[in-house]
């Protein structure tokens, strides 16, 4: 099957209640991973590839895997988007790959560091939907900035830095017209995200519900959503790693927010440290070997049942056959005629 939009997967999941999780891939062997988490579990699924990945991966040899993905896979749908894109140009280029969706991530600066002002964001997110819509391609937005720093990407600092403000969230779905709406709510990329298991003082589920409850027709997306089960922590520190004691967002606040329209959620942080793991453990076990796929397939296990747990918790699994998807052309119809607007007056008008 072709690659689907990512809007079709959101929609679909928004009436059956659950979540897709949006996994991050930069080689051959996560999106094997990916696929057969999706298989086993009959899950439709989003892969995201950052710009560092296409850089890494060099664009056309990820994107052919992807292809083989969904030529191999036809009774999964399979959304692929570009994770923070950081300006017009690197969305366009994405578009013009052939992925089925993009984010702009104007709460950054194109540096990908400095936050932007709100009229930037604005102008630079309505722009790519413009292009995107007009090939039927989906968009992602973000309002707020989220924590950290990943492979050079962040803001840096703590996720409370720039909760998102419900009022600047509901101006920016308005003035831009976005398909799904990333927000800050204290999370951070990578693993450091929270020195205990986080409450409601560092977690700001609150400004979830708030934001989904003025948009409800908004999907809603969950960076820096990995949970860094302390069970992956430790296989990487038995085997020599040497990672500071951590905790990452419970999979039960990701159940809140599903209830509260959250449709997409990123998970990057918790494949890597299951690969990590996996590869640190036949290194050490088995020392005399060589043979790359000695340690390769072992992490693709560990990252595939890392994925399989997330799509039953995100209850995307089951969801596969649900529904048959439609041609980008068809979506970029519902996009011309209006069908698809989710801006706020709009959706009220309807
Ligand atoms: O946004 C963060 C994702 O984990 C991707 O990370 O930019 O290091 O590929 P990356
Ligand atoms: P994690 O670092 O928590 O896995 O977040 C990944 C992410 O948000 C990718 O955009
Ligand atoms: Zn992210």
């Amino acid at each position: 099957m072709p690659l689907v939009s990512m809007r079709q997967l959101l929609d679909e999941a928004a009436k059956g209640g659950y979540g897709v999780g949006a996994f991050n891939v930069n080689d051959m062997e996560q999106i094997q991973a990916i696929m057969m988490a999706a298989k086993e579990t009959k899950s439709p699924v989003i892969v995201q590839a950052s710009r560092g990945a296409r850089q890494f991966a060099e664009d056309l040899y990820l994107f052919r895997l992807i292809q083989a993905a969904a030529e191999l896979n036809p009774e999964i749908p399979i959304a692929m988007h570009q994770d923070h894109g950081n300006s017009f140009e690197t969305c366009k280029s994405a578009i013009e790959l052939g992925y089925t969706s993009v984010m702009m991530d104007g709460s950054l600066k194109e540096d990908g560091k400095t936050p932007s002002t709100f009229e930037e964001n604005v102008e630079v997110t309505r722009k790519v939907v413009e292009f995107a819509h007009e090939r039927g391609v989906t968009v992602e937005g973000e309002i707020g900035v989220l924590g950290g720093v990943e492979d050079g990407h962040g803001a840096g600092g703590s996720g409370l830095e720039h909760i998102t403000d419900p009022d600047q969230a509901v101006e920016f779905a308005e003035r831009t017209g976005v398909d799904a709406l990333a927000i800050a709510i204290g999370t951070s990329h990578g693993a450091y995200k929270f020195t205990k298991k986080p409450d409601g003082s560092v977690l700001k589920m609150d400004v979830l519900i708030a934001i989904h409850k003025r948009l409800p027709q908004t999907h809603l997306v969950m960076h820096g959503s990995s949970s860094v089960p302390k069970d992956l922590q430790d296989i990487v520190n038995q085997y020599g790693g040497k990672l500071k004691q951590t905790w990452g967002v419970p999979v039960e606040e990701i159940q809140l927010g599903i209830r509260n329209g959250v449709r997409k959620i990123n998970v990057d942080t918790d494949n890597r440290l299951a690969i990590t793991g996996a590869i640190r453990k036949a290194f050490a076990e088995t020392p005399e070997k060589f043979d790359p796929r000695d340690y390769l397939k072992p992490a693709r296990e560990a990252m595939k049942k890392v994925v399989a747990l997330r799509m039953t918790q995100f209850g995307q699994a089951g969801h596969a056959g649900d529904y048959k998807p439609m041609a980008i052309t068809e979506i970029a119809k519902g996009y011309a005629n209006g069908s698809l607007d989710t801006r706020p007056s709009m959706a009220a008008a309807r």
